[in-house]
C-alpha cells in the first residue's frame, strides 16, 4: 500500500476507533472543496441525548449554521464519505492522539499525529462528570437566537464577557422546564407566555425557543416593555432571526389587559410593577408564575419597628433587607392563598442589578383550604404595622370587580 493510502486508513482506524470507544472530542473538517458556495467548515463533538452517545455535525456557513446529530455508526461512515470527497483536511482530537490529516493538491495525503498521554482513571472521571455537565445544559449552544443576542459569535462560540448570561439563561430555562413538568403543561396544544419588562429580551427568544424548538409546542410569547427604543430592536431581531410566535409591545404592566397567560413572567420589574404583574398572572389563571423582584419601595416606609427587632432595624441596611423580605413573603403567600405552590429561593443574578431571588409559583391541581394562609398573611401586617400592600389590594379589587 502507497504511504498516501496507509496515511489516509490509518487516520481512519483512529477516527473509527474514538468513536466506538466514545473518546472523541471533537473533530474538525475543513478546505471544503464542494458545490456550496457558502460552507466553511464541519465540526463534529459528541453530545449525549436521552443518555445516549451521539455526534453533533455543526456545518458552519458564512452566515448561518446547521445542525445534525447522528449515531455513532452513521455519523462514522458519513465522517467517511465526506474527507474522500469535498473536505481536503481533518483535525481529530481524542482521549489519546492529537492527528491532522491533510489531503495535497495532487491528492496525497499526509499525516501528523500526536500521542496524548493518556488521563488517569481518576481524570478521565472528571472528564467525564464535566463533560456530562456541559451536556446538561437547558439551551443549545448553536440556538441562532444566542448569536442575534451576542452571546454567542458567528462561529456560535460563547463570547466571554456574556458568560455569566449564558449560565442564567440556562439556569433560568432549567426552573421552567420542572415547572412545566410540574403543571402537565407539555400536553397542551398551545402555549400563552407574557414577559412583563422583558428589557433586551434574551429570557424572552430562550422561552420561545424551548418552547419551540426544544419542545415543540406552538407558543405565543408577548413581551411587554415600557421603553419603545427596546420593543424596537426586539421585534426587529425577532424578524431577522424570522421568528413567528413572538412579539413585543410597548406598555407599562399597569395597564396591560391581557387574557389566558399560562406563563406569566416578571423579571425585575420595578417595585410594584411586580405585584401588578403578579396580580395579572393569578386573574389570567396562569399555570405558571416567575418573577424576580426589584426595588422594594411600598412597605419600607409603612414598617413600624416591633420592639425587639429596633435594636437591629434601626441600620438602614437592615431595615431595608427586612422589608423587601417582608414585601415577598406576603407575595409568596397572596400566591398561596389564591391556589398556588410558592418557592422562594436563589437565582443567579444580572450584570445590570443584585437582585436575586426568585418567586416560583405553579398552580395547584386540587382546590386546598387557604384560612390558615389568610390568618398567616394578617398576622405578619399586624406585627409590623403594615396597612397597604399592592399585590393584596389589586386582587380585592378584582374580587370586587
Ligand atoms: C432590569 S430590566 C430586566 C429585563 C429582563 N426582564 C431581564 O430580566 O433580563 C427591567 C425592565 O423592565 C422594564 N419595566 C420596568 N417597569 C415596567 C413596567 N411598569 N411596565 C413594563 N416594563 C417595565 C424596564 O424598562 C426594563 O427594561
Amino acid at each position: 500500500m502507497a504511504l498516501t493510502e496507509q496515511n489516509f486508513q490509518q487516520f481512519v482506524g483512529l477516527l473509527q476507533q474514538a468513536l466506538t470507544e466514545q473518546q472523541l472530542q471533537k473533530l474538525v473538517l475543513s478546505k471544503y472543496q464542494g458545490t456550496e458556495t457558502e460552507l466553511q467548515r464541519l465540526e463534529i463533538t459528541p453530545v449525549l441525548l436521552k443518555g445516549i452517545w451521539q455526534l453533533k455535525f455543526l456545518y458552519q456557513y458564512k452566515t448561518n449554521h446547521i445542525t445534525k446529530n447522528l449515531l455513532a455508526e452513521p455519523a462514522g461512515q458519513a465522517i467517511l464519505n465526506l474527507l474522500q470527497s469535498d473536505f481536503k483536511q481533518a483535525n481529530l482530537q481524542s482521549t489519546g492522539h492529537s492527528c491532522q490529516l491533510s489531503q495535497s493538491k495532487k491528492g496525497k495525503y499526509l499525516l501528523n499525529c500526536q500521542t496524548i498521554a493518556v488521563a488517569s482513571k481518576d481524570q478521565q472521571q472528571t472528564a467525564v462528570i464535566t463533560h456530562n455537565r456541559q451536556k446538561q445544559r437547558y439551551v443549545e449552544q448553536s440556538r441562532p437566537f444566542l448569536t442575534a443576542l451576542g452571546v454567542t459569535d458567528q462561529q456560535q462560540q460563547l463570547i466571554p464577557a456574556m458568560s455569566n448570561k449564558w449560565k442564567q439563561i440556562n439556569k433560568f430555562i432549567e426552573i421552567l422546564a420542572g415547572a412545566v413538568k410540574d403543571t402537565g403543561l407539555a400536553e397542551r396544544k398551545q402555549l400563552h407566555v407574557a414577559d412583563f419588562g422583558s428589557g433586551k429580551a434574551y429570557l424572552t427568544f430562550a422561552m420561545h425557543d424551548y418552547f419551540n424548538h426544544t419542545l415543540n409546542l406552538p407558543v405565543i410569547v408577548t413581551g411587554v416593555e415600557l421603553r419603545q427604543h427596546l420593543v424596537d430592536l426586539c421585534n426587529n431581531t425577532a424578524q431577522a432571526l424570522d421568528l413567528t410566535g413572538i412579539q413585543f409591545e410597548q406598555g407599562d404592566v399597569k395597564h396591560f389587559k391581557a387574557r389566558g397567560i399560562n406563563v406569566m413572567v416578571a423579571l425585575h420589574a420595578c417595585d410594584t410593577a411586580t405585584d401588578y404583574a403578579l396580580d395579572m398572572g393569578i386573574r389570567t389563571g396562569a399555570e405558571i408564575i416567575m418573577c424576580s423582584p426589584c426595588c422594594h419601595k411600598q412597605i419600607r416606609p409603612q414598617v413600624q419597628l416591633p420592639q425587639v427587632l429596633a435594636p437591629m432595624l434601626q441600620h438602614g441596611i437592615h431595615l431595608g433587607q427586612e422589608a423587601e423580605m417582608l414585601t415577598d413573603s406576603l407575595r409568596a403567600l397572596l400566591l398561596e392563598a389564591h391556589g398556588y405552590d410558592t418557592k422562594v429561593f436563589e437565582f443567579i443574578s444580572l450584570e445590570h442589578t443584585s437582585k436575586n431571588k426568585m418567586i416560583l409559583a405553579t398552580k395547584r391541581h386540587k382546590a386546598k383550604d387557604n384560612s390558615a394562609v389568610l390568618r398567616q398573611i394578617q398576622s405578619l401586617k399586624q406585627f409590623y404595622g403594615i396597612t397597604e400592600h399592592c399585590l393584596e389590594q389589586l386582587l380585592e379589587t378584582s374580587a370586587a370587580g
